[in-house]
């Protein structure tokens, strides 16, 4: 029998222009997936077969890593799906680690490599800053060229992206869960048709990565003024690529008083709000008062676990 953990996420700076390559900047968080994989007469995922399709990630994670099999696994997840929180990538880099484990166990880059495969596999277009958080924890940062913390580079055709280890300072966030699930790949191919047609949109792209940039150094101040600043200015800018809600902007707008700053995280759409804030209780209720669901995550979370019984 093998275990794997793997921690959802949050991204503080970047989502959508990551997926060109600019730079950006997520955090693990403590809500986390767990994988289990026990040898079996058949495979199953939670009892029901391989190719059920709410399992999309745990099948192409089999398919990836050559695993043989059968196996039974079973899945546990702390994490809504569609949230904004990485639950695909903590599922796919928790079944990974358990698959590996069962047979030929694997560094984290391998992990992070194959996790990144599955993620792009399934949504049609990726980066791996989910997939390469969860595997790694702690706070990662996605750079053009290698540099200090140095993890791995990844790569998909002309893209590529050399991921860093960032220690970050304990920051207290709130995230705002809508309740609205927005699936990832139709959100990020309506940034890449949008940018396609629209220089306005890959100049917006360039500009969220230099935020990344100023707001990674903000946070290394502890300046945390900054930091609310440039997640708003973050935020306008995916509003105005077309990935906001209206409910996102509601609780954006009922935080505002408690908070530094707040943006929506992730693929957007729906999804999730982060506020950044030293304020939590005031911000967890203005969002419940707003409609939505208030998770206080700590941020800096281990990455994945492997244990083998
Ligand atoms: C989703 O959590 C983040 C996006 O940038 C997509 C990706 O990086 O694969 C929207």
């Amino acid at each position: 029998m093998a275990v794997c953990s793997a921690p959802g996420k949050i991204i503080l700076f970047g989502e959508h222009a990551v997926v060109f390559g600019e730079p950006a900047l997520a955090v693990a968080i403590d809500l986390r997936t767990t994988a289990r994989a026990d040898s079996a007469k058949q495979w199953s995922i939670n009892g029901v077969p391989l190719h059920d399709p709410h399992y999309k990630y745990v099948r192409n994670a089999v398919e990836r890593s050559g695993t043989v099999g059968p196996l039974s696994m079973t899945i546990r997840s702390a994490i809504p799906e569609g949230s904004g929180m990485g639950s695909s990538a903590a599922v796919t880099v928790a079944a990974l680690g358990a698959l590996h484990e069962s047979s030929h166990p694997a560094e984290p880059d391998l992990i992070a490599s194959e996790a990144f495969d599955v993620e792009h596999n399934v949504q049609g277009r990726a980066s791996p800053i989910d997939t390469s958080t969860s595997t790694h924890g702690h706070a990662v940062l996605v750079l053009k060229k290698r540099s200090s913390g140095f993890l791995w580079r990844l790569q998909k055709g002309e893209r590529q992206w050399f991921l860093h280890h960032r220690d970050v300072p304990p920051m207290t966030f709130v995230v705002g869960h809508t309740g609205i699930e927005a699936a990832t790949g139709p959100l990020v191919e309506k940034v890449r048709a949008f940018c396609d047609k629209d220089a306005e949109g890959r100049k917006m792209v360039a500009e969220i990565g230099q935020i990344t940039l100023e707001g990674t150094e903000a946070i290394r101040e502890k300046d945390w003024v900054a930091v609310g600043g440039l997640m708003d200015r973050n935020q306008k800018l995916l509003n105005a690529l077309g990935v906001g809600h209206e409910k996102l902007d509601q609780f954006i707008a009922a935080v505002r008083p408690f908070s530094y700053g707040a943006k929506l995280t992730g693929a957007g759409g729906g999804g999730s709000m982060i506020a950044l804030t030293d304020r939590p209780d005031e911000v967890a209720r203005a969002i419940e008062t707003a409609g939505g669901r208030a998770f206080k995550v700590l941020t800096g979370q281990r990455g994945m676990e492997v244990a083998c019984q």
